[in-house]
């Protein structure tokens, strides 16, 4: 399969991708958020649509333009999050989660603009763990649905970097993972990514460099290697 969009490889199939950072509010103007731009998803996104998939996208903030041809739904946080990609996964033949995730949300979420305190120098904020979608996902009857799962590590050993990728893999019950390093300058809004791409067994199907476009074209070659494994 190529991975330059030029065949309809994907045709009759609906995937759901996730793309960009949660935002976790913390009153009506301040959220906690991170850096995730949306660009990796995105290009997964346009590239399934290209090879003739029907795709949603689950937008959260994203800092690159909307992409076309996409049924595209816009959330915030990880709460809604979940939400559209349980409601949208049903039935899907793909769901690939390339979105950040906040793994924590503030307890409270205040009806007013916190205020500074006037005598403390310093303010503690209370959070509380999110659910995780993917394991989720996972750990529910999805038959019939690949689901594909991102590890954003900064371990810079890349032996260590694997056993992370491969440890997470099972833990959220994906069956293909991409590892992907992240860093102050790596990742997020770089429009280059290095990913390795671990499949069910943990054995490694490919490892890349390259442009966001070009990684997406080697997820999705994998994604349609598994389809062409799996009984219909
Ligand atoms: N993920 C998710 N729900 C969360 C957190 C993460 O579905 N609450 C998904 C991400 O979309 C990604 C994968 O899980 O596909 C791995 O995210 P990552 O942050 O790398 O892993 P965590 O399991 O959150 O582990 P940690 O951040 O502690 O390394
Ligand atoms: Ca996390």
């Amino acid at each position: 399969a190529s991975a330059r969009g030029e065949n309809h490889d994907l045709a009759g199939r609906r995937i759901v991708v996730t793309a960009g950072g949660t935002r976790e509010p913390l009153d009506p103007v301040r959220f906690l958020g991170n850096r995730s731009s949306g660009k990796q998803g995105v290009a997964i996104a346009e590239a399934a649509r290209a090879r003739g998939a029907e795709v949603t996208l689950i937008a959260a903030n994203l800092e690159v333009a909307d992409p076309a041809g996409c049924d595209l739904r816009r959330v915030s946080s990880a709460l809604e999050l979940q939400a559209a990609v349980t409601e949208a996964a049903r039935g899907a033949d793909a769901v690939i989660m390339a979105a950040a995730v906040a793994d924590y949300r503030p307890a409270s979420i205040s009806e007013q603009k916190i205020k500074k305190d006037g005598s403390g120098d310093g303010l503690t904020i209370e959070l509380v763990r999110n659910p995780d979608i993917l394991a989720g996902l996972g750990h529910a009857p999805h038959d019939g649905t690949l689901l594909v799962g991102f590890a954003a590590e900064t371990e810079p050993d890349d032996g260590r970097l694997l056993e992370l990728g491969r440890a997470k893999r099972r833990a959220k019950g994906a069956d293909v993972l991409v590892v992907n390093r992240v860093g102050w300058n790596e990742g997020f809004a770089s429009d280059d990514n290095s990913v390795v791409i671990l499949g069910g067994d943990d054995e490694i199907v490919t490892r890349l460099h390259g442009t966001k476009p070009s990684v997406a074209g080697a997820i999705l070659d994998v994604v349609v290697s598994k389809f062409a494994h799996t009984a219909e």
